[in-house]
């Protein structure tokens, strides 16, 4: 069995792991078949599959069966810092095993990651069934065997380094549920339904770049492993980000080239922008929520600790001061009719500081899908609401504010919610519009055609041979 796992931590010659996961791996399998994607098990799906971890050519492209995929457990190389380099312990070498003193935080941070991964793969499950054409359903079921192989990385964290405890979770992260009434996955949009492939390209560009972030502040962790694992999980977390993007812009590309012809999309099944709009505010808000509170004592220990820093904590040029004990950060709320600035001590925010670097990354991406608008020739513009839109958690949390952010009384919100969120009869149109297209180089009529293939070969290559 180990010889079949892709590995650098040295599998073969840990039998203290390679007990823990003779226990685990037959249980992962029956999880996958029980909610991962359903259907295409059988077929055979040209996927690549992380076999080292060398620059450029860590990726093994290939047919493989599902089931068969070789899901791996991989370092990054080492780091070319050998000491902590931001919080309270500056300077002392970098941990390899889990100071006992951060055990339970440790711990936490990696449950938490670790427990996104099947919760995506769970809400994913159904999509492949309207994949708007192969490429896409490659797309999909690429995305799906990595996220279950970044479960494969946390696991692989708790059972070498948790002893019975670390165990005990990874069973648990098999044993929840994405949107289970009594055992649900841990961080609300893992529970949030992913309804067709617009949500589906929406919740990779802002969900999994959510992730993106919140790997990239681990990937500094002074618990070398963790950092080293979060770091190659970003190699893979790109394609999804990627594929996200990608189908946005392809879906804006294709309503706009109809708009442009003077044909309203609605008449021939395509998507019209103030739904895809709607769609990039719910996900964006829920994204948001991710990151946690403003003003956070839990986050202050996690950058005291030197467990999760900033995001590019240690390029040089981007922050100077890595204790980051002084210092306020400014927030705006609107309380009892007036605005207010609430000073957040730095440590306390490093939620916030996490967020505004997420923030940005996304405006440039809205950007992005402008551009196409500007090239085909309309007129339209998509938007990213303001970071106080539609937020159930922290300092906004239970608040009304527009996509703009300006306050506005609950009334207000009820009466407009739904010109700003999907409405069910939003949600029952792109429904209809999911039509499954599954031969090579054909693509459903809502969404213009990929202008480039993967792994090397064409967009009408047969990525998915169905047996
Ligand atoms: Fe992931
Ligand atoms: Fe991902």
């Amino acid at each position: 069995m180990f010889e079949s796992i892709p590995n650098n931590v040295n599998l073969e010659s840990n039998p203290k792991l390679q007990r823990a996961l003779l226990k685990w791996q037959p249980d992962f399998l029956a999880w996958w078949k029980e909610v991962g994607p359903e259907g295409f098990q059988q077929d055979q799906i040209y996927l690549r599959t992380a076999i080292g971890v060398g620059q450029g050519g860590w990726a093994h492209w290939d047919y493989v069966k599902m089931p068969d995929y070789r899901w791996g457990i991989f370092l990054a190389n080492p780091r070319k810092a050998d000491t902590i380099y931001f919080g309270d312990h500056i300077g002392e070498k970098l941990w390899d095993q889990v100071p006992g003193e951060f055990r339970k935080e440790l711990r936490r941070l990696i449950v938490t990651q670790g427990d996104t991964e099947p919760a995506s793969v769970e809400q994913q499950r159904l999509l492949g069934k309207t994949a708007p054409s192969l490429l896409d359903l490659r797309a999909l079921l690429q995305v799906n065997v990595e996220e279950a192989r970044h479960l494969w990385a946390m696991v692989y964290l708790l059972h070498s380094y948790f002893g019975a405890d670390g165990r005990d979770e990874a069973e648990q992260m098999l044993e929840r549920r994405s949107g289970h009434a009594d055992h649900p996955r841990i961080l609300a949009a893992f529970n949030m339904p992913i309804r067709d492939w617009l949500a589906f390209f929406c919740f990779t560009t802002f969900t999994d770049r959510d992730g993106k972030f919140q790997l990239a502040s681990l990937a500094e962790s002074a618990f070398d492993p963790l950092a080293r694992s979060t770091q190659f999980m970003l190699m893979e977390e790109a394609f999804h980000m990627a594929t996200g993007e990608g189908g946005v812009a392809r879906t804006v590309r294709r309503t706009a080239e109809l708009m442009k012809q003077g044909v309203d999309p609605r008449t021939v099944g395509a998507i019209p922008l103030e739904i895809v709009q709607k769609y990039i505010n719910e996900w964006s808000s829920a994204s948001n929520d991710l990151f946690g509170g403003e003003d956070s004592t839990n986050a202050a220990n996690y950058f005291a600790g030197g467990l999760k820093g900033r995001f590019n904590e240690n390029d040089p040029g981007k922050y100077s001061d890595h204790s980051a004990l002084e210092g306020m950060y400014e927030a705006k709320v609107f309380q009892d009719g007036k605005w207010e600035t609430k000073n957040i001590p730095l440590r306390r925010a490093m939620n916030s500081v996490l967020l505004d670097s997420y923030h940005d990354e996304c405006a440039r991406i809205v950007e992005r899908w402008n551009s196409v608008l500007e090239e085909v020739g309309v007129p339209e513009r998509l938007s990213l609401p303001s970071l106080r839109f539609n937020r159930h958690v922290g300092l906004y949390g239970g608040h009304a504010y527009d996509p703009a952010g300006e306050p506005l009384d609950p009334a207000a919100w009820q009466a407009k919610r739904g010109q700003w969120l999907p409405s069910p009869g939003d949600y029952e149109y792109v429904r209809e519009c999911m039509v499954p297209v599954y031969e090579p180089g054909k693509v459903a009529n809502w969404i213009a055609p990929h202008a480039k293939g993967v792994g090397g070969k064409p967009v009408d290559f047969p990525y998915v041979q169905f047996h």
